[in-house]
Protein backbone atom coordinates (compact mmCIF):
# COMPACT_ATOMS: atom_id res chain seq x y z
CA UNK A 1 0.00 0.00 0.00
CA UNK A 2 1.58 3.71 -1.01
CA UNK A 3 0.71 6.38 0.26
CA UNK A 4 -0.22 9.54 -2.08
CA UNK A 5 -0.83 13.16 -1.42
CA UNK A 6 -2.25 15.24 -3.98
CA UNK A 7 -1.69 19.12 -4.18
CA UNK A 8 -4.23 20.35 -6.22
CA UNK A 9 -6.53 17.40 -5.27
CA UNK A 10 -10.05 19.88 -6.67
CA UNK A 11 -8.36 20.65 -9.95
CA UNK A 12 -8.45 18.65 -13.28
CA UNK A 13 -5.55 16.73 -12.56
CA UNK A 14 -5.77 16.25 -9.17
CA UNK A 15 -9.49 14.65 -10.27
CA UNK A 16 -8.60 12.47 -12.52
CA UNK A 17 -5.40 11.18 -10.15
CA UNK A 18 -8.33 10.41 -7.45
CA UNK A 19 -10.21 8.17 -10.46
CA UNK A 20 -6.99 6.54 -10.78
CA UNK A 21 -6.37 5.62 -7.44
CA UNK A 22 -10.14 4.64 -6.91
CA UNK A 23 -9.24 2.10 -9.10
CA UNK A 24 -7.13 0.82 -7.35
CA UNK A 25 -7.29 0.38 -3.57
CA UNK A 26 -5.19 -2.29 -2.77
CA UNK A 27 -2.38 -0.29 -4.34
CA UNK A 28 -2.93 3.16 -2.97
CA UNK A 29 -4.51 5.46 0.05
CA UNK A 30 -4.67 8.82 -0.03
CA UNK A 31 -2.37 10.74 2.92
CA UNK A 32 -3.38 14.10 1.99
CA UNK A 33 -5.11 16.49 -0.26
CA UNK A 34 -5.28 20.09 -1.06
CA UNK A 35 -7.27 22.91 -2.44
CA UNK A 36 -7.23 26.46 -2.43
CA UNK A 37 -10.47 28.02 -2.04
CA UNK A 38 -12.98 25.51 -3.26
CA UNK A 39 -14.05 24.36 0.15
CA UNK A 40 -17.24 22.28 -0.91
CA UNK A 41 -15.23 20.52 -3.49
CA UNK A 42 -12.52 19.29 -1.03
CA UNK A 43 -15.27 18.09 1.25
CA UNK A 44 -16.71 16.19 -0.94
CA UNK A 45 -13.40 14.60 -2.25
CA UNK A 46 -12.63 14.08 1.78
CA UNK A 47 -16.15 12.14 2.26
CA UNK A 48 -15.48 10.06 -0.60
CA UNK A 49 -11.23 9.76 -0.25
CA UNK A 50 -10.71 9.51 3.69
CA UNK A 51 -7.50 11.39 3.68
CA UNK A 52 -5.41 11.94 7.16
CA UNK A 53 -4.81 15.33 5.95
CA UNK A 54 -6.91 17.95 4.29
CA UNK A 55 -5.15 21.47 3.40
CA UNK A 56 -7.02 24.79 2.10
CA UNK A 57 -3.90 27.03 1.08
CA UNK A 58 -6.93 30.31 1.65
CA UNK A 59 -6.50 30.27 5.56
CA UNK A 60 -10.41 31.29 6.05
CA UNK A 61 -11.10 28.30 3.79
CA UNK A 62 -9.29 25.64 6.30
CA UNK A 63 -11.77 27.46 8.61
CA UNK A 64 -14.72 25.91 6.90
CA UNK A 65 -13.85 23.46 6.21
CA UNK A 66 -12.79 22.51 9.95
CA UNK A 67 -16.56 23.69 10.11
CA UNK A 68 -17.80 21.23 7.16
CA UNK A 69 -15.47 18.07 8.40
CA UNK A 70 -16.55 18.04 11.96
CA UNK A 71 -19.83 16.06 10.82
CA UNK A 72 -17.62 13.57 8.99
CA UNK A 73 -16.64 10.57 11.57
CA UNK A 74 -12.99 9.96 10.28
CA UNK A 75 -10.75 11.99 12.03
CA UNK A 76 -9.28 14.05 9.12
CA UNK A 77 -6.80 16.76 10.41
CA UNK A 78 -7.43 19.93 8.22
CA UNK A 79 -4.32 22.06 7.70
CA UNK A 80 -3.95 25.90 6.50
CA UNK A 81 -1.88 27.83 3.83
CA UNK A 82 1.73 27.49 2.87
CA UNK A 83 3.23 25.47 6.15
CA UNK A 84 -0.11 22.76 5.40
CA UNK A 85 0.89 22.36 2.10
CA UNK A 86 4.82 21.34 2.76
CA UNK A 87 3.64 19.49 5.81
CA UNK A 88 1.48 16.92 3.47
CA UNK A 89 4.23 17.38 0.99
CA UNK A 90 6.77 16.25 3.08
CA UNK A 91 4.62 13.67 5.13
CA UNK A 92 6.57 10.67 5.78
CA UNK A 93 3.05 8.32 5.15
CA UNK A 94 3.43 9.54 1.79
CA UNK A 95 5.80 7.68 -0.97
CA UNK A 96 4.28 9.82 -3.56
CA UNK A 97 3.34 13.10 -4.37
CA UNK A 98 1.19 14.53 -7.43
CA UNK A 99 1.93 18.38 -7.62
CA UNK A 100 -1.12 19.69 -9.35
CA UNK A 101 -1.14 23.67 -8.25
CA UNK A 102 -1.31 25.86 -11.08
CA UNK A 103 0.93 27.97 -11.53
CA UNK A 104 4.01 29.42 -9.67
CA UNK A 105 2.02 28.33 -5.84
CA UNK A 106 3.19 25.15 -6.59
CA UNK A 107 6.61 25.84 -6.91
CA UNK A 108 7.71 25.42 -3.00
CA UNK A 109 4.73 22.74 -1.78
CA UNK A 110 6.44 20.68 -4.73
CA UNK A 111 10.10 21.48 -3.90
CA UNK A 112 9.28 19.88 -0.15
CA UNK A 113 8.12 17.13 -1.71
CA UNK A 114 11.80 16.68 -3.21
CA UNK A 115 13.58 17.52 -0.37
CA UNK A 116 11.83 15.16 1.36
CA UNK A 117 13.22 12.16 -1.41
CA UNK A 118 9.36 11.50 -2.57
CA UNK A 119 8.59 9.87 -6.01
CA UNK A 120 7.07 13.21 -7.43
CA UNK A 121 4.97 13.53 -9.88
CA UNK A 122 5.33 16.55 -11.71
CA UNK A 123 2.20 18.19 -13.50
CA UNK A 124 2.82 21.67 -11.98
CA UNK A 125 5.22 22.54 -15.34
CA UNK A 126 5.58 26.04 -14.19
CA UNK A 127 7.85 25.06 -11.20
CA UNK A 128 10.11 24.21 -13.19
CA UNK A 129 10.09 26.98 -15.75
CA UNK A 130 10.30 29.47 -13.10
CA UNK A 131 13.61 27.59 -11.47
CA UNK A 132 14.77 24.51 -13.45
CA UNK A 133 18.50 24.06 -12.43
CA UNK A 134 17.90 24.41 -8.77
CA UNK A 135 14.82 22.15 -8.58
CA UNK A 136 16.76 19.34 -10.86
CA UNK A 137 19.67 19.81 -8.35
CA UNK A 138 17.56 19.36 -5.72
CA UNK A 139 16.14 16.60 -6.84
CA UNK A 140 19.86 14.51 -7.55
CA UNK A 141 20.49 16.04 -4.22
CA UNK A 142 17.66 14.67 -2.23
CA UNK A 143 17.80 11.44 -4.57
CA UNK A 144 14.10 12.03 -5.24
CA UNK A 145 12.22 10.53 -8.01
CA UNK A 146 10.65 12.76 -10.52
CA UNK A 147 8.29 11.34 -12.98
CA UNK A 148 6.90 13.76 -15.62
CA UNK A 149 2.97 14.02 -15.37
CA UNK A 150 2.18 16.22 -18.60
CA UNK A 151 1.11 13.98 -21.49
CA UNK A 152 3.81 15.00 -23.71
CA UNK A 153 6.85 14.69 -21.18
CA UNK A 154 5.32 11.51 -20.01
CA UNK A 155 5.21 10.02 -23.74
CA UNK A 156 8.25 10.87 -24.06
CA UNK A 157 9.44 9.22 -20.78
CA UNK A 158 7.35 6.08 -22.26
CA UNK A 159 9.72 6.41 -25.14
CA UNK A 160 13.07 6.02 -23.40
CA UNK A 161 14.76 2.94 -22.27
CA UNK A 162 15.90 3.53 -18.64
CA UNK A 163 17.97 6.24 -18.60
CA UNK A 164 19.86 5.26 -15.51
CA UNK A 165 21.92 8.24 -14.70
CA UNK A 166 22.96 8.24 -18.60
CA UNK A 167 22.39 11.61 -21.14
CA UNK A 168 20.61 10.98 -23.66
CA UNK A 169 22.96 11.44 -26.57
CA UNK A 170 24.64 8.14 -25.02
CA UNK A 171 21.30 6.38 -25.59
CA UNK A 172 21.50 7.40 -29.55
CA UNK A 173 18.99 10.17 -29.38
CA UNK A 174 18.66 12.36 -31.75
CA UNK A 175 16.17 14.90 -31.22
CA UNK A 176 12.61 15.03 -28.54
CA UNK A 177 9.54 15.74 -31.33
CA UNK A 178 7.15 17.40 -28.80
CA UNK A 179 3.66 16.99 -30.51
CA UNK A 180 1.04 20.22 -29.45
CA UNK A 181 -2.64 20.30 -30.89
CA UNK A 182 -2.77 24.05 -31.56
CA UNK A 183 -5.15 24.89 -29.66
CA UNK A 184 -8.66 25.76 -30.78
CA UNK A 185 -7.13 29.04 -32.49
CA UNK A 186 -5.18 26.81 -35.17
CA UNK A 187 -7.48 27.85 -38.11
CA UNK A 188 -8.71 31.33 -37.37
CA UNK A 189 -8.16 34.40 -39.82
CA UNK A 190 -5.62 36.66 -37.56
CA UNK A 191 -7.55 39.42 -37.77
CA UNK A 192 -10.79 37.81 -35.18
CA UNK A 193 -7.51 36.89 -32.47
CA UNK A 194 -8.14 40.07 -31.10
CA UNK A 195 -11.93 39.69 -30.18
CA UNK A 196 -11.45 36.11 -28.73
CA UNK A 197 -13.07 35.30 -25.39
CA UNK A 198 -12.41 33.46 -22.82
CA UNK A 199 -14.82 31.25 -22.96
CA UNK A 200 -13.49 30.41 -26.62
CA UNK A 201 -10.08 30.02 -24.95
CA UNK A 202 -11.16 27.56 -22.79
CA UNK A 203 -12.75 25.27 -24.80
CA UNK A 204 -10.35 23.32 -25.80
CA UNK A 205 -10.95 20.75 -28.97
CA UNK A 206 -9.07 17.69 -27.74
CA UNK A 207 -8.28 18.22 -23.85
CA UNK A 208 -10.46 19.09 -20.79
CA UNK A 209 -8.32 21.12 -18.31
CA UNK A 210 -8.35 23.64 -16.34
CA UNK A 211 -9.00 27.63 -17.33
CA UNK A 212 -5.43 28.19 -17.12
CA UNK A 213 -3.66 25.79 -18.69
CA UNK A 214 -6.42 26.15 -21.44
CA UNK A 215 -5.81 29.71 -22.37
CA UNK A 216 -1.69 28.77 -22.61
CA UNK A 217 -2.98 26.09 -25.14
CA UNK A 218 -4.66 28.80 -27.19
CA UNK A 219 -1.57 31.07 -27.13
CA UNK A 220 0.42 28.23 -27.54
CA UNK A 221 2.67 29.47 -24.43
CA UNK A 222 2.15 26.18 -23.02
CA UNK A 223 4.02 24.42 -25.48
CA UNK A 224 6.80 27.21 -25.10
CA UNK A 225 6.57 26.44 -21.24
CA UNK A 226 6.65 22.52 -22.08
CA UNK A 227 9.80 22.89 -24.03
CA UNK A 228 11.59 24.55 -21.55
CA UNK A 229 10.58 21.61 -19.08
CA UNK A 230 11.49 19.33 -21.70
CA UNK A 231 14.79 20.91 -22.06
CA UNK A 232 15.21 20.57 -17.61
CA UNK A 233 13.48 17.27 -17.24
CA UNK A 234 15.89 15.24 -20.14
CA UNK A 235 18.66 17.67 -20.15
CA UNK A 236 18.52 18.38 -23.76
CA UNK A 237 19.34 21.68 -25.34
CA UNK A 238 15.91 24.14 -26.72
CA UNK A 239 17.64 23.18 -30.46
CA UNK A 240 17.07 19.57 -30.32
CA UNK A 241 13.44 19.85 -29.35
CA UNK A 242 11.14 20.16 -32.20
CA UNK A 243 7.76 21.17 -31.97
CA UNK A 244 5.03 19.48 -34.29
CA UNK A 245 1.58 20.45 -34.83
CA UNK A 246 -0.71 17.33 -34.43
CA UNK A 247 -4.04 18.27 -34.75
CA UNK A 248 -5.56 15.06 -33.55
CA UNK A 249 -3.91 14.91 -30.04
CA UNK A 250 -3.05 11.06 -30.82
CA UNK A 251 0.02 11.16 -30.68
CA UNK A 252 1.34 12.45 -27.29
CA UNK A 253 5.03 13.01 -28.40
CA UNK A 254 8.09 11.42 -30.17
CA UNK A 255 11.40 10.41 -29.59
CA UNK A 256 13.98 10.25 -32.89
CA UNK A 257 17.07 8.28 -32.93
CA UNK A 258 20.48 8.60 -34.49
CA UNK A 259 19.59 5.02 -36.28
CA UNK A 260 16.10 7.07 -38.10
CA UNK A 261 13.90 4.88 -36.30
CA UNK A 262 11.19 7.37 -34.57
CA UNK A 263 9.05 6.15 -31.56
CA UNK A 264 5.78 7.48 -30.24
CA UNK A 265 3.71 7.20 -27.93
CA UNK A 266 -0.13 6.60 -28.85
CA UNK A 267 -3.56 6.79 -26.80
CA UNK A 268 -6.91 8.78 -26.25
CA UNK A 269 -6.47 12.60 -25.05
CA UNK A 270 -7.09 11.40 -21.67
CA UNK A 271 -4.85 12.53 -18.50
CA UNK A 272 -5.46 9.39 -16.68
CA UNK A 273 -3.04 7.37 -18.97
CA UNK A 274 0.21 9.80 -17.65
CA UNK A 275 -1.12 9.78 -14.53
CA UNK A 276 -1.53 6.19 -14.32
CA UNK A 277 2.09 5.43 -15.47
CA UNK A 278 3.64 8.14 -13.35
CA UNK A 279 2.08 6.41 -10.48
CA UNK A 280 3.15 2.55 -11.52
CA UNK A 281 6.35 3.45 -13.18
CA UNK A 282 8.12 1.13 -14.39
CA UNK A 283 4.80 -0.81 -13.84
CA UNK A 284 2.10 -0.37 -15.46
CA UNK A 285 -2.19 0.04 -14.18
CA UNK A 286 -5.61 0.38 -15.58
CA UNK A 287 -6.41 3.83 -15.81
CA UNK A 288 -10.23 3.71 -17.07
CA UNK A 289 -8.64 5.34 -20.18
CA UNK A 290 -10.98 4.65 -23.57
CA UNK A 291 -8.98 2.57 -26.04
CA UNK A 292 -7.64 4.32 -28.81
CA UNK A 293 -9.80 3.23 -31.89
CA UNK A 294 -7.21 3.49 -34.90
CA UNK A 295 -9.83 2.74 -37.31
CA UNK A 296 -12.01 5.82 -35.98
CA UNK A 297 -8.73 7.74 -35.96
CA UNK A 298 -8.32 7.38 -39.50
CA UNK A 299 -5.44 9.64 -39.90
CA UNK A 300 -2.59 11.62 -38.53
CA UNK A 301 -1.49 15.33 -39.71
CA UNK A 302 1.46 16.64 -38.83
CA UNK A 303 2.84 20.16 -39.36
CA UNK A 304 5.10 22.97 -38.51
CA UNK A 305 4.23 25.49 -35.74
CA UNK A 306 3.11 29.35 -37.25
CA UNK A 307 5.28 31.41 -34.71
CA UNK A 308 3.51 34.80 -36.21
CA UNK A 309 0.15 33.44 -35.67
CA UNK A 310 1.62 32.06 -31.79
CA UNK A 311 4.96 34.69 -30.81
CA UNK A 312 4.39 33.43 -26.81
CA UNK A 313 6.28 29.60 -28.19
CA UNK A 314 9.05 32.10 -29.86
CA UNK A 315 8.99 34.32 -26.60
CA UNK A 316 9.67 31.09 -24.51
CA UNK A 317 12.81 29.75 -26.74
CA UNK A 318 14.12 33.52 -26.40
CA UNK A 319 13.70 33.40 -22.78
CA UNK A 320 15.31 30.08 -22.57
CA UNK A 321 18.49 31.76 -24.72
CA UNK A 322 18.58 34.72 -22.32
CA UNK A 323 19.04 32.01 -19.75
CA UNK A 324 19.04 33.20 -15.57
CA UNK A 325 15.78 34.35 -14.55
CA UNK A 326 14.16 35.15 -17.71
CA UNK A 327 12.33 31.90 -17.96
CA UNK A 328 10.65 33.28 -14.24
CA UNK A 329 9.81 36.57 -15.61
CA UNK A 330 8.07 34.60 -18.57
CA UNK A 331 6.13 32.74 -16.67
CA UNK A 332 4.83 35.48 -13.81
CA UNK A 333 4.30 38.03 -16.93
CA UNK A 334 2.37 35.22 -18.37
CA UNK A 335 0.51 33.98 -15.45
CA UNK A 336 -0.56 37.54 -14.47
CA UNK A 337 -1.55 38.50 -18.44
CA UNK A 338 -3.67 35.05 -18.94
CA UNK A 339 -5.65 36.08 -15.14
CA UNK A 340 -6.27 39.42 -16.65
CA UNK A 341 -7.91 37.81 -20.08
CA UNK A 342 -9.94 35.44 -18.09
CA UNK A 343 -10.80 38.67 -16.07
CA UNK A 344 -11.70 40.47 -19.37
CA UNK A 345 -9.20 42.93 -18.72
CA UNK A 346 -6.75 41.98 -21.16
CA UNK A 347 -7.70 40.84 -25.03
CA UNK A 348 -6.36 37.64 -26.21
CA UNK A 349 -3.66 39.33 -28.30
CA UNK A 350 -2.23 41.07 -26.33
CA UNK A 351 -0.94 38.67 -24.00
CA UNK A 352 1.71 38.10 -25.85
CA UNK A 353 2.72 41.87 -25.87
CA UNK A 354 2.48 42.16 -22.32
CA UNK A 355 4.76 38.93 -21.83
CA UNK A 356 7.08 40.47 -24.54
CA UNK A 357 7.38 44.02 -22.93
CA UNK A 358 7.88 42.31 -19.47
CA UNK A 359 11.02 40.38 -20.80
CA UNK A 360 12.70 43.25 -22.43
CA UNK A 361 12.33 45.56 -19.38
CA UNK A 362 12.99 43.33 -16.11
CA UNK A 363 16.29 42.76 -16.42
CA UNK A 364 17.29 39.02 -15.53
CA UNK A 365 19.20 37.54 -12.84
CA UNK A 366 21.69 34.38 -12.15
CA UNK A 367 19.07 31.69 -10.82
CA UNK A 368 21.50 31.38 -7.97
CA UNK A 369 19.10 30.27 -5.40
CA UNK A 370 14.98 30.14 -4.44
CA UNK A 371 14.98 33.24 -2.68
CA UNK A 372 16.11 35.00 -6.01
CA UNK A 373 13.47 33.24 -7.76
CA UNK A 374 10.46 34.21 -5.84
CA UNK A 375 12.25 37.46 -5.55
CA UNK A 376 12.13 37.94 -9.70
CA UNK A 377 8.81 36.48 -9.50
CA UNK A 378 7.34 38.95 -7.17
CA UNK A 379 8.98 41.75 -9.17
CA UNK A 380 8.10 40.72 -12.33
CA UNK A 381 4.05 40.12 -11.44
CA UNK A 382 4.35 43.49 -9.98
CA UNK A 383 5.48 45.05 -13.22
CA UNK A 384 3.09 43.35 -15.37
CA UNK A 385 0.68 44.13 -13.07
CA UNK A 386 1.64 47.69 -13.58
CA UNK A 387 1.66 48.04 -16.91
CA UNK A 388 -1.71 46.34 -17.38
CA UNK A 389 -3.14 48.72 -15.01
CA UNK A 390 -1.27 51.45 -17.82
CA UNK A 391 -2.54 50.53 -21.06
CA UNK A 392 -6.18 50.01 -19.31
CA UNK A 393 -5.78 53.58 -18.56
N1 LIG B 1 -5.36 19.78 -16.87
C1 LIG B 1 -4.54 19.12 -17.64
O1 LIG B 1 -4.94 18.33 -18.49
C2 LIG B 1 -3.04 19.32 -17.50
C3 LIG B 1 -2.18 18.64 -18.36
C4 LIG B 1 -0.81 18.78 -18.19
C5 LIG B 1 -0.30 19.59 -17.20
N2 LIG B 1 -1.16 20.27 -16.38
C6 LIG B 1 -0.60 21.14 -15.35
O2 LIG B 1 -1.10 20.71 -14.09
C7 LIG B 1 -1.28 21.82 -13.23
C8 LIG B 1 -2.73 21.83 -12.77
O3 LIG B 1 -3.56 22.04 -13.89
P1 LIG B 1 -5.14 21.86 -13.82
O4 LIG B 1 -5.64 21.99 -15.20
O5 LIG B 1 -5.47 20.63 -13.02
O6 LIG B 1 -5.55 23.18 -12.98
P2 LIG B 1 -6.93 23.51 -12.27
O7 LIG B 1 -8.01 22.62 -12.74
O8 LIG B 1 -7.10 24.98 -12.37
O9 LIG B 1 -6.61 23.14 -10.73
C9 LIG B 1 -5.67 23.84 -9.99
C10 LIG B 1 -5.56 23.29 -8.58
O10 LIG B 1 -4.61 24.13 -7.86
C11 LIG B 1 -5.27 24.71 -6.71
N3 LIG B 1 -4.73 26.06 -6.54
C12 LIG B 1 -4.95 27.13 -7.37
N4 LIG B 1 -4.26 28.20 -6.91
C13 LIG B 1 -3.64 27.81 -5.77
C14 LIG B 1 -2.82 28.48 -4.81
N5 LIG B 1 -2.51 29.78 -4.93
N6 LIG B 1 -2.34 27.76 -3.77
C15 LIG B 1 -2.65 26.46 -3.63
N7 LIG B 1 -3.44 25.77 -4.49
C16 LIG B 1 -3.92 26.44 -5.55
C17 LIG B 1 -6.75 24.71 -7.07
O11 LIG B 1 -7.55 24.80 -5.89
P3 LIG B 1 -9.08 25.38 -5.97
O12 LIG B 1 -9.87 24.34 -6.71
O13 LIG B 1 -9.48 25.53 -4.55
O14 LIG B 1 -8.99 26.68 -6.72
C18 LIG B 1 -6.87 23.36 -7.77
O15 LIG B 1 -6.87 22.31 -6.84
C19 LIG B 1 -0.88 23.07 -14.05
O16 LIG B 1 0.44 23.39 -13.75
C20 LIG B 1 -1.00 22.61 -15.48
O17 LIG B 1 -0.11 23.29 -16.34
C21 LIG B 1 -2.50 20.14 -16.52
Amino acid sequence: MKGVTILGATGSIGMSTLDVLRRHPERYRVVGLSANTEVERLAELCRMHHPQYAVMADARAAEQLRERLRKIDGGIEVLAGAAGLEIIAAHPDAAQVMAAIVGAAGLVPALAAVRAGKRLLLANKEALVMSGRIFMDEVRLHKAELLPVDSEHNAILQCLPILDGKALHELGVKRILLTASGGPFRAMPLEELHGVTPEQACAHPNWDMGRKISVDSATMMNKGLEVIEASWLFAVPPEQIQVVIHPQSVVHSMVEYVDGSILAQMGSPDMRTPIAYALAWPERIAAGVQRLNLFDVARLDFSAPDLVRFPCLRLAYEAMARGGTATTVLNAANEVAVQAFLDERLAFTAIPEVVEAALIEVPSRAASSLEVILDEDARARQWTQELIARRAA
